[in-house]
């Protein structure tokens, strides 16, 4: 059984913040089990408790799933001595045990995953899978067809084995600098700048726009955050 106090129960289900649902609360608008509860302290067993908002049900579910669009400057970790991790990004009052779904470098910018769903999670990461990661990149340097050659055949980063054919598209490129797009299917660390410095590269700005079939909404501005659709959590979880 998981009890839980019943502004909790509200708020992690999406009514509002915590000082919204009270209200809601102490108008008599929530019922438990058909009886109308004004007490926003009461804990109510999350698995069994039939609630219901103006006689709608509430929809809620112990998983959490976010969408962040990670800033510069913040760590993808849930605890750091030193820097902000995207954790601490996530309002106090949403976070329970949440973790971001792999990583991103600290000066990377672009959609995270944050969730408390460890089973997502390793199914995401697990290499074999091959989840395909889109991100756009600004390059010091003339990313050509040659390159995209390259990295469809896997290039050495100093690893043991090559990287998995990788697809490079060309957005802009002059003499100095590039613009592009590029899909892996594997999370090594580093592995975009280490695959351009294989090449003779560099990446000056990394931002992520996909993970399997979740997109980057683009409307969430840098360092924002919403919650998952259902859709978008139903594709996660049956690709
Ligand atoms: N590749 C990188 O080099 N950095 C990231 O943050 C993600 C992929």
């Amino acid at each position: 059984m998981a009890y839980i106090r019943l502004d909790k129960y509200l708020a992690d289900a999406g009514l509002g913040t915590r000082s919204a649902v009270k209200q809601l609360v102490n108008k008599g608008r929530v019922t438990i089990d058909g009886v109308v509860c004004k007490k926003s302290e009461y804990k109510l067993d999350s698995a069994t408790a039939v609630v219901l908002v103006d006689g709608r049900p509430v929809s809620y579910s112990e998983m959490a799933y976010y969408m962040l669009h990670k800033p510069a400057g913040v760590v993808s970790a849930t605890n750091d001595r030193r820097d902000k991790t995207v954790i601490e990004l996530i309002d106090e009052e949403k976070r329970r045990d949440l973790f971001p779904v792999g990583r991103l470098d600290k000066d990377t910018e672009g959609l995270l995953l944050i969730t408390n769903d460890g089973a997502l999670a390793n199914r995401l990461l697990a290499p074999g899978k091959h989840v395909s990661k889109c991100y756009f990149a600004k390059i010091d340097g003339c990313v050509t067809d040659e390159t995209v050659r390259l990295f469809a055949e896997g290039v050495d980063i100093g690893d043991d084995k090559l990287t998995a054919p990788a697809v490079l598209e060309i957005l802009t490129a002059d003499k100095e600098t590039s613009e592009i797009n590029i899909t892996i299917t594997e999370g090594r660390y580093h592995q975009i700048k280490r695959m351009f410095e294989a090449v003779g590269m560099q990446v000056t700005y990394l931002k992520r726009l996909s993970m399997g079939t979740l997109t980057l909404d683009p409307t969430l501005a840098c360092g924002a955050f919403r919650k998952l659709t259902e859709d978008e959590i139903n594709k996660l979880q049956n690709p």
